[in-house]
């Protein structure tokens, strides 16, 4: 087998499985599991509904770069979303099996190994970007992001040496596990730096349809292009997903768009790894793409969990006021985020993610993700506040 397998760290949710194991919580308390980003509001019902009006066309061969109704609804959505004077449907869409299939694929067909191949990856960070790296052949690159500095990545911090060795550089905003949002100027920025040193940006834009104030929804790669007047979208790709915008994470639907010259060999890669999404998830595609009025009302949904939270847990934990996903990222009390997730579990059969099982040591020994813990608010309102209130009552008898 692939050497390269062996380099693939354990996930976060092995770890945890691990911390947790011989730890018997109270019986008396229900389990409330904090822990997956899995979205737990109710599906888009017409999606649910074009994929079995469609079922019959499981009878054929999708194509790899699906209908073109999908690719057309696809790019009439970015469009609207983020201001773009035009995105074409042919040549910079791609729809995909959701963001963490293509996230991973992109950097196979991406890395050019035969030259220093280093992946910029936000730190801490979603798991598929450094695994991708690393079975790619390349090395991650950890830009930590740290309170100090808005929980976003120090773009300046990186010298110039160090850039021309970087082949693509991965953003997450709205940010998983931090909830940052990436501002129109950090993108600007760093379109500047990829310029200049030739890389690539994969901006990963999955939660960029969950965010709290309705007046102010978080920048995209795309949008800060057009805002340059760059409409070619050059070194530029954006991932976007159905599966937290339409609480659709089964249905696996999602695309790629940016700059047709990636999208093209990209596009030639998936061809070969056979990996075309079938045409009644493609009809479900286009009618959750068509459809905002669920999509607003997903965002009430959280908003709502997110008032009630940060009520019962601003008193007795420090976090950044969340703008957009559906976590909380707040310290510990006592800064050991992996012995607090263990009492926590023990004590009121609460279950949350250590930062630093997310997170990778930086060279100075410090993980960015440590003393914090991660809390994803999916399921319904009455578990998500339980949850909180029994959060509070752990730290208040400490
Ligand atoms: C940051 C980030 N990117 C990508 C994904 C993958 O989502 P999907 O493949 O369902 O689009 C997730 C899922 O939790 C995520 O947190």
């Amino acid at each position: 087998m692939n050497p390269d397998l062996d380099a693939l760290k354990p996930y976060p949710f092995e770890k945890l499985a691990a911390l947790k194991a011989d730890v018997t919580p109270p019986a008396s308390l229900a389990h409330i599991p904090l822990t997956i980003g899995e979205p737990q509001h109710a599906p888009h019902a017409a999606a649910l509904e074009a994929l079995v009006a469609h079922q019959q066309e499981m009878a054929r061969y999708p194509a790899t770069h699906g209908m073109p109704e999908l690719r057309q609804a696809i790019a009439a959505w970015a469009s609207r979303r983020f201001g773009l004077a035009g995105l074409d449907p042919d040549a910079q869409v791609l729809p995909v099996n959701g963001t963490r299939e293509a996230l991973f694929a992109f950097v196979q067909a991406a890395l050019d190994r035969s030259r220093p191949a280093r992946v910029a990856v936000p730190n801490p960070f979603y798991q598929i970007y450094e695994g991708a790296t690393l079975l790619a052949g390349g090395t991650p690159l950890y830009l930590d992001c740290r309170a100090e500095h808005g929980f976003r990545p120090d773009l300046d911090a990186v010298s110039a040496d160090t850039w021309r060795e970087v082949q693509i550089v991965f953003l997450c905003s709205p940010g998983n596990p931090t909830g940052a949002v990436t501002p129109l100027a950090d993108f600007q920025r760093l379109i500047e730096l990829a310029d200049e040193f030739d890389f690539i940006i994969a901006s990963d834009e999955c939660y960029s349809e969950l965010y709290l104030d309705e007046a102010t929804p978080p920048p995209g790669l795309l949008q800060a292009c057009a805002a340059l007047g760059r409409h070619d979208y050059r070194r530029c790709l954006v991932f976007h997903s159905l599966s937290k915008r339409s609480n659709l994470p089964g249905l696996r639907s999602g695309f790629v768009a940016g700059d047709a010259a990636l999208i093209a060999p990209f596009k030639r890669y998936r061809t070969y790894h056979g990996c075309a999404m079938s045409l009644p998830l493609q009809h479900a595609s286009i009618a959750a793409w068509q459809d905002e009025q669920h999509v607003r009302a997903n965002r009430n949904a959280y908003r709502e969990k997110f008032a009630a939270v940060t009520e019962t847990l601003a008193p007795v934990m420090d976090f950044p006021t969340p703008e957009a996903s559906f976590y909380l990222w707040p310290a510990v009390p006592g800064g050991d985020d992996a012995a607090f997730t263990r009492a926590l579990y023990a004590e009121e059969h609460v279950s949350v993610l250590p930062g630093s099982y997310m997170g990778r040591p930086a060279a100075d020994g410090r993980n960015p993700g440590s003393g914090r813990v991660r809390l994803a608010l999916v399921a319904e309102l009455e578990a998500t506040v339980e949850g909180a209130r029994r959060l509070r009552r752990f730290i208040e008898r400490q």
